[in-house]
């Protein structure tokens, strides 16, 4: 086992779903895979490896927040050799052509965090970019099951109560909608030379107040959830 993920060699797949909740970690793999196996549950970040239309794929929580999610992301790359992630989550809606429930391929990264500077050093703001070919499957994908995606740039909050940052400049320049582990994700990604691509679906409003029900984030996450499998098998 590595140190944070309690799996033997060759028990996790080469593709991995990564939500942040380990509770839907276990609710997608019982859901949607077939023969699940709980490979780990080292600090209740749990995850499972099974089968979807044949294909093995396993299912790991990141916990929320770069720093979590650098943690699992880089074992699974250098311990288990995982190709390809895709982290599936909720985020908050930004820009007013982002509506609540809406599903947002993250096309890039940016943030706050410092794990740009503390990788380069001063001077230079690395852009941490979607693997194209994932992000032009997903959108395909999506269109071919109904679902209607919005593509752009997710900016991954180094604090979720921050009322000091300008909201409204990020949103001026483009940015969608804020989560809090993106960045970091595509920043590993091109590190290790994997292929990495985040999946959203709009929970809460930063400029409306709104937030989903109980229940329709069940409904929208189960739709992200198949989006993000069929993309995979395919
Ligand atoms: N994830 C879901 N909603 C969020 C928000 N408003 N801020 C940061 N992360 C989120």
């Amino acid at each position: 086992m590595s140190t944070h993920i309690g799996a033997k060699p060759n028990e996790i797949a080469s593709t991995v779903l990564m939500p942040g909740d380990p509770r839907r970690a276990k609710y997608i793999a019982e859901t949607y895979l077939d023969n699940p196996v709980c490979y780990s549950q080292v600090r209740n970040m749990l995850g499972y490896t099974g089968t979807y239309q044949g294909k093995r794929i396993s299912v790991q929580g990141s916990g929320m927040g770069i720093p979590s999610l650098a943690i699992y992301t880089t074992e699974l790359i250098k311990e288990y050799g995982v190709k390809t992630i895709y982290r599936v989550g909720s985020c908050g809606g930004m820009s007013p052509d982002v509506k609540i429930r809406d599903v947002i391929l993250g096309e890039a990264g940016t943030t706050d965090s410092s794990i740009i500077a503390n990788t380069f050093g001063p001077g230079i703001y690395y852009s941490p970019i979607a693997d194209f070919g994932l992000l032009d499957a997903a959108y395909h994908t999506a269109e071919d099951m109904g679902i209607k995606t919005k593509v752009g740039n997710i900016f991954a909050a180094d604090r979720f109560y921050n009322d000091e940052l300008d909201l409204k400049k990020l949103t001026d320049y483009g940015v969608l909608a804020t989560e809090m582990e993106t960045a970091g994700l595509y920043l590993l990604a091109a590190k290790y030379h994997i292929r990495a691509l985040t999946i959203l679906t709009v929970s809460d409003h930063l400029l409306t107040g709104e937030a989903l029900s109980a229940q329709d984030r069940e409904t929208s996450f189960d739709e992200m959830a198949k989006l993000s499998l069929t993309t995979a098998v395919n």
